[in-house]
């Protein structure tokens, strides 16, 4: 079974576990309340303590009391099945890799097999029918002290039952508080729920007592261990807060771009505009220069390019990042880290040299989440020093949602929730400049002719090899290059969610239904590093963390949400290697800013070492790329699903003797 579906399994069982062992832990108490009303029946009569019960109502109540206890052992026995599928399915789980089950292993398991072992063998044979009353059991009440059970006989059949139904609420509870690693503060607070909830149940289960009044008190218990148990949780994430950079350094802020007389320059304005899509659709947007998305900014290899922002948004500060393109620290337009916000009617001018060709794009970081959907984004093209063959046809696509509907903006023009159509020579040379700008990946074909990836993230694919009606799945963030020559007849670029691209002709052939690709082991393996300076593991999942300062369900980095991931510290020329492991059940379009990683294997499958600079982790995959410490500042590292950015899912990745002087104080927003 894949790692997904056994974490989503194991998350159905936690609580059908939690489930069972409450419902037997109820139904032994309530058995026990039967008893007592009934009078035990091993009891000799009239024994001091005992009400008079009309004899028909205390037969009727003891039948009643012996079918409850009957429930209970068949309860206890589906609850003990149920957590020994549990550990099955931990068992199964952790051949993907610990991080998957560290918890459980070391926290969440044992706090329920145990008592429920002790279940197993001390309740269950005393609850089946045939065996001394339950009433007589439980409470030892009405009989002379010799012919109890002894005080110990309530606690014997009670306690093992309770005990594990804390411990699988405990687990419950290590589901949304702890992940990977366990840090000591989650341990804690699930241990002292359970240790508190087990030892006042122990002080409260003495012969004798009412059924209700051990509800009431367990009830209390749980209250009090989780109001206390969360916030220790919380708090023990708050201590590494910080960038962890020696203090003294060079700013980032002076790792700036070079500038020149003959730079190609361009202005960009925040300002407000709608969009009008062809469905007739409307939406308020942010766009630069009025244009959504803004303008495709075009250079060539080796140009260097000096971009003025203006910020004209009322009341929206704005930056502009280079989605990809490997800048120096002090231009890759990250508030807080790398600048200060552009407040409105404020100007910053970025610089950097233009030496990679290839597909990018740039967007605001500030409030991206909300920013980069409302249209603060466009192309960013670094055509080859080398020109392409003449007649080649060349051009953006940026797929974006707007509202409800995925559009596609071809060359910058409007974006468009119809069917786009181009007219291309049939022998010309193409390329579609493919990219994802929404926060979800796209699935895309291209059907009628045979085609390849040239680029992902901007880079070359050596050797790619040419594929027919495969489907591609494009990261959140990711560009693919697809070339191909034009055929005479019409050619399909789709999208799923969208009537796509046609080229030539009038009734678009089938869209590709094909396999998906596996972009990771595409074309020509590459040379990839085998020393590593340095490894490090995120363990992405989604936790009880401070998001904003508010306790809720975070995107969570080893357990911690933004900013309080301890930042990796490398050293400029390390090798980093960089496992991704993805616990929770979303997609995490990963992004270091500032450099690309190679792709090393997936699932411990080997890769072909692409480079790429923001790929897709599904839930389940463990991803290990290698990063070459080679571009120095502070950087930003992030989901590319903005929404989980924004949720915790960013940190930083800091170079020794680099510092930032900004912080996320005064408007600073960059998630
Ligand atoms: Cu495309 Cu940190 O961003
Ligand atoms: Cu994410």
């Amino acid at each position: 079974m894949r790692t997904a579906s056994l974490i989503a399994l194991d998350q159905i069982l936690v609580v059908g576990v939690a489930g069972l062992w409450a419902a037997a832990a109820g139904t032994v108490l309530t058995a026990a309340r039967g008893s007592l009303a009934a009078g035990p029946r091993s009891a000799a009569p009239g024994t001091a303590g005992q009400k008079a019960v009309p004899a028909g109502q205390a037969t009727g109540t003891a039948d009643r009391s012996r079918r409850n206890s009957s429930i209970a052992a068949a309860l206890c026995a589906a609850a003990i099945a149920a957590t020994a599928l549990r550990v099955v399915l931990t068992v199964q789980l952790a051949r993907a890799g610990w991080w998957f089950v560290g918890e459980k292993v070391t926290l969440a398991l044992p706090l329920v097999v145990v008592p429920g072992v002790a279940a197993a063998v001390i309740s269950i044979p005393r609850l089946l029918p045939g065996r001394r009353d339950l009433a007589g059991t439980i409470t030892g009440a009405g009989m002379p002290p010799r012919a109890r059970g002894g005080r110990g006989s309530a606690r014997l059949v009670a306690f093992p039952v309770l005990v594990a139904a804390y411990g699988a609420a405990a687990g419950v509870a290590c589901g949304v508080v702890v992940s990977f690693p366990v840090t000591a503060a989650a341990a804690v607070a699930v241990l002292a729920f359970f240790a508190g909830a087990s030892a006042a149940t122990w002080r409260l289960l003495p012969p004798g007592r009412g059924a209700d009044r051990w509800h009431l008190a367990g009830a209390a218990v749980l209250v009090v261990a989780l109001v206390w148990a969360v916030p220790g949780r919380l708090q023990g994430g708050a201590l590494h807060a910080g960038h962890g950079a020696a203090a003294a350094g060079v700013p980032v802020s002076r790792l700036l771009g070079p500038s020149g007389p003959d730079a190609r320059r361009f202005t960009l304005t925040a300002r407000p505009a709608t969009v009008r899509l062809p469905s007739g659709r409307t939406a308020e947007a942010w766009s630069f220069n009025g244009q959504v998305p803004g303008p495709v900014l075009r250079v060539r290899q080796g140009d260097l390019v000096e971009v003025t922002l203006h910020n004209a948004l009322p009341g929206q500060p704005v930056t502009i990042h280079w989605h990809g393109y490997d800048v120096p620290a002090g231009e890759d337009g990250v508030p807080g880290v790398t600048q200060d916000a552009v407040p409105p009617g404020g100007t910053h001018v970025y610089r950097f040299l233009a030496s990679d060709a290839g597909t990018y794009w740039y967007h605001s970081h500030q409030n991206p989440s909300v920013a980069v959907p409302r249209g603060l984004f466009g192309m960013l093209v670094v055509d080859p020093a080398k020109p392409a063959a003449p007649g080649t046809e060349d051009h953006t696509i940026a797929l974006h949602t707007f509202g409800d509907r995925l559009t596609m903006s071809v060359d910058g023009a409007g974006p468009t929730d119809g069917l786009a159509r181009a007219r291309f020579a049939p022998g010309a040379p193409v390329r579609l400049r493919v990219a994802d700008t929404d926060s979800l990946p796209r699935i895309l074909g291209l059907s009628g002719v045979p085609y390849r990836i040239a680029a992902v993230d901007g880079g070359d694919v050596p050797q790619p090899a040419e594929l027919s009606g495969r489907r591609l799945s494009l990261a959140a963030g990711g560009r693919y290059d697809l070339t191909f020559t034009m055929p005479s007849r019409p050619v399909l670029l789709s999208v799923e969610g969208h009537p796509g691209l046609l080229l030539n002709g009038s009734a678009p052939p089938p869209a590709a239904s094909g396999p998906l690709l596996d972009i990771t082991t595409y074309g020509a393996r590459a040379a990839v590093p085998a020393h590593f300076g340095r490894r490090v593991t995120w363990v992405l999942d989604k936790t009880l963390a401070l998001v904003d300062g508010v306790p809720k369900l975070g995107y969570t980095v080893n357990g911690k949400a933004w900013p309080n991931i301890p930042t990796p510290v490398v050293r400029l020329g390390e090798t980093i290697e960089i496992t991704v492991v993805n616990r929770s059940g979303d997609t995490h379009p990963m992004h270091p800013h500032g450099h690309h990683v190679q792709v090393l294997s997936r699932d411990g499958v080997p890769a072909n070492g692409l480079r790429m600079d923001t790929f897709d982790v599904a839930p389940g995959e463990v991803w290990k790329v290698a990063l070459v410490a080679d571009n120095p500042g502070v950087w930003m590292s992030h989901c590319h699903d903005l929404a989980h950015a924004v949720q915790g899912m960013e940190f930083h990745l800091a170079y020794e003797g680099i510092t930032t002087p900004f912080d996320v104080t005064g408007g600073n927003r960059p998630a």
